[in-house]
């Protein structure tokens, strides 16, 4: 029941429609029995501004951003915070005094890695150079990951960051291009991390960056895209007698690390999982 004495926290992007996220962090509210609702917000990108001093202006306390956000709205926050600001991104905002900005995305996919496997010390090759590769390139090096290389279509785009990582954190980094060089590197890695959009609905089957004849069993291999479940990536894993980790994880311990932000609070696992079940039929 929504009364004067509901606070509100939400998310702003532009598109929201389909967003599973109000799931898994109402079915936390509700388990802590606390008098929080979470509501998408379609924002434009015109409107960011107004959205953010908006959301102050009504006591909203916190809000995730998503596309295409989450680079923009830095300019209207008050405080960034470290790994945001490293990264280059904000996906979680808090209302306090002042407007604070974090990055929990890198946090959730490094989370769901560390169930399986540690990180420190390891190698880790992340596929694509994007937003998302960005903020977990990051948060593997600050996690511990001994090498990262970025594996990218474009070259240059995956010789950038990794500039940008070794300035900022002096890791040992490498950029490689899709192909030879790909396949020569994974031979003695440890994690292998998909940030590419390659194999999510409705390209199931296009044919992912890695076959299982370039893995090997000690592979720890994580998969962000989490429609569907099992990717064609993640089934060349398989195959390969790889470990394997689909994209839920990191969106569900995004969201847990954003919740923490705001409440405090941390809530169990099965909570957001349980959430999140029906909807992932949906997909
Ligand atoms: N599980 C989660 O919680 C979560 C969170 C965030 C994102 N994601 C998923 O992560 C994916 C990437 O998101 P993003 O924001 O990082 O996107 P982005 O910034 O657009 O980056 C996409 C990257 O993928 C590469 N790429 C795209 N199409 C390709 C193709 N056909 N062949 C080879 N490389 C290709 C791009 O290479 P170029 O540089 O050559 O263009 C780029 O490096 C999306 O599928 C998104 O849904 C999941």
């Amino acid at each position: 029941m929504i009364t004067g004495k509901t606070k509100i926290m939400g998310l702003i992007g532009d598109p929201v429609e389909h967003t599973i996220s109000p799931f898994m962090h109402n079915a936390g509210f509700k388990y802590f029995d606390l008098d929080y609702a979470y509501v998408p917000f379609h924002v434009a990108r015109e409107n960011l501004k107004f959205a953010i001093e908006g959301a102050r202006a009504l006591d909203i306390k916190g809000l995730n951003v998503t596309i295409p956000h989450k680079i923009e709205v830095m300019k209207y926050l008050d405080v960034i915070h470290e790994t945001a600001w490293l990264i280059g991104a904000v996906n979680t905002i808090r209302f306090a005094d002042e407007v604070e900005g974090y990055n929990t995305d890198g946090l959730g996919a490094i989370r769901g890695i560390k169930e399986l496997t540690p990180l420190k010390g390891r190698k880790v090759i992340i596929l694509g150079a994007g937003g998302a590769s960005r903020a977990i390139s990051f948060q593997s090096v600050l996690s511990g990951a001994g090498q990262v290389v970025i594996a990218n279509r474009t070259l240059e785009k995956a010789l950038k960051l990794a500039l940008n990582l070794k300035d900022n954190l002096n890791v040992d980094v490498k950029a490689v291009s899709l192909g030879e060089e790909l396949e020569k590197e994974l031979e003695d890695a440890d994690i292998l991390i998909n940030t590419t959009p390659i194999g999510m609905y409705p390209n199931v089957d296009d044919k992912p960056l890695v076959t299982s004849d370039m893995m090997h069993e000690g592979l720890v291999v994580n998969d962000v895209i989490y429609n569907p479940l099992e990717t064609g990536l993640l089934r060349e894993a398989r195959l390969a007698g790889a470990k394997t980790i689909t994209g839920i994880k990191m969106l569900i311990y995004q969201g847990i690390e954003s919740f923490k932000i705001w409440t405090g609070r941390e809530p169990p696992l099965k909570v957001f999982e349980e959430a999140l079940e029906d909807e992932i039929k949906k997909l």
